[in-house]
């Protein structure tokens, strides 16, 4: 058994202007500190690298700052529409859920998915059918509307004049495990006043998440149609696996691609196989936290 595990979670790469809109960063850095303490539990007692990312990715989903789960931006019709997916870098199995509604949890049905399916994605009433017939419970669409979010989408969705900043946020987490296996989850509710029906990056392997033992594992953030057009999470482990990068370098590449490819703007999270941990983005803020290699934990908005 490795003597050392890793952990990294995101809340969302994006614009917080914390000085020019009063943005308190404090909630944010305390929810992270809060949800990396969690996850350390479950990881220094030898717990599997799968069940601290889905632990902390649905702590972050039932956190109403963050936009996955509770809180979740809301769609063109006012609705919320989550999309979430979890990989395990040991079996390279993973599952998803895309467009779904009333699970408090998506990335718990992603794992469900992974566990109980034959398949990796399942989207809208399909997703929700195979929940119930796993004994998942549903909640009211109402579980998921905030002030925030309900105050957000009057303002945005007469005039739909939505600016680049106003797009981003997601939530993921990364981990290494005491066996060193690897694995990524992220969830979201996709972009604010997206179209009905749109899926973004969160949900496809390769795009939104990424994880090899042979590598790394990865979880993406921001605008999701350049990380699925990019297959950022995937050409960050091909950065691994075939110049031999180490996390943070090949994090800086993987953002500095996004970038020239398609003028993308968002962020990431990687633990490389021997337990490094990066972050990196290229817009303003990314609520991120990590514990690398059994250290301290680490709190950072930008
Ligand atoms: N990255 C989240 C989304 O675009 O849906």
């Amino acid at each position: 058994m490795a003597k050392t595990w890793s952990l990294m979670i995101h809340g969302g790469a994006g614009e917080l202007d914390l000085v020019r809109k009063h943005i308190d960063a404090q909630p944010y850095l305390e929810s992270l500190q809060i949800i990396l303490e969690y996850g350390q539990k479950i990881l220094r007692r030898g717990g599997t690298a799968l069940d601290a990312v889905e632990m902390c990715a649905s702590m972050l989903e039932d956190n109403p700052l963050f936009n996955a789960g509770r809180g979740a931006v809301l769609n063109e019709a006012g609705k919320v529409e989550l999309d979430a997916a979890i990989m395990d870098g040991k079996s390279l199995n993973a599952g998803a859920v895309a467009g779904i509604t009333r699970i408090a949890n998506p990335v718990q049905l992603a794992r469900l998915v992974l566990v109980k399916s034959k398949h990796v994605l399942l989207i809208g009433n399909g997703a929700l059918r195979f929940a119930k017939q796993h004994g998942s419970k549903t909640v009211s669409e109402c579980y998921f509307i905030t002030d925030k979010r309900l105050e957000e989408y009057n303002k945005l969705h007469t005039t739909m004049r939505i600016k680049e900043n106003q797009k981003h946020g997601t939530i993921g987490a990364v981990a290494m495990d005491k066996r060193g296996n690897l694995a990524a989850a992220t969830s979201t509710g996709g972009l604010v006043c997206k179209s009905q029906g749109r899926v973004g990056d969160t949900p496809i392997i390769g795009a939104g998440l990424y994880a090899d033992n042979k590598t790394c594992a990865v979880s993406t953030t921001g605008h999701g149609e350049m990380f699925m057009c990019t297959v950022l999470a995937k050409h960050i482990a091909d950065l691994i696996a075939f110049k031999k990068l180490d996390a943070a370098s090949a994090a800086k590449q993987g953002i500095n691609y996004l970038k020239r490819k398609v003028n993308g703007r968002g962020g990431v999270i990687v633990i490389d196989k021997y337990g490094r941990c990066s972050a990196r983005f290229n817009t303003r803020t990314m609520v991120h936290g990590w514990i690398e290699r059994s250290g301290e934990i680490h709190c950072k908005i930008k």
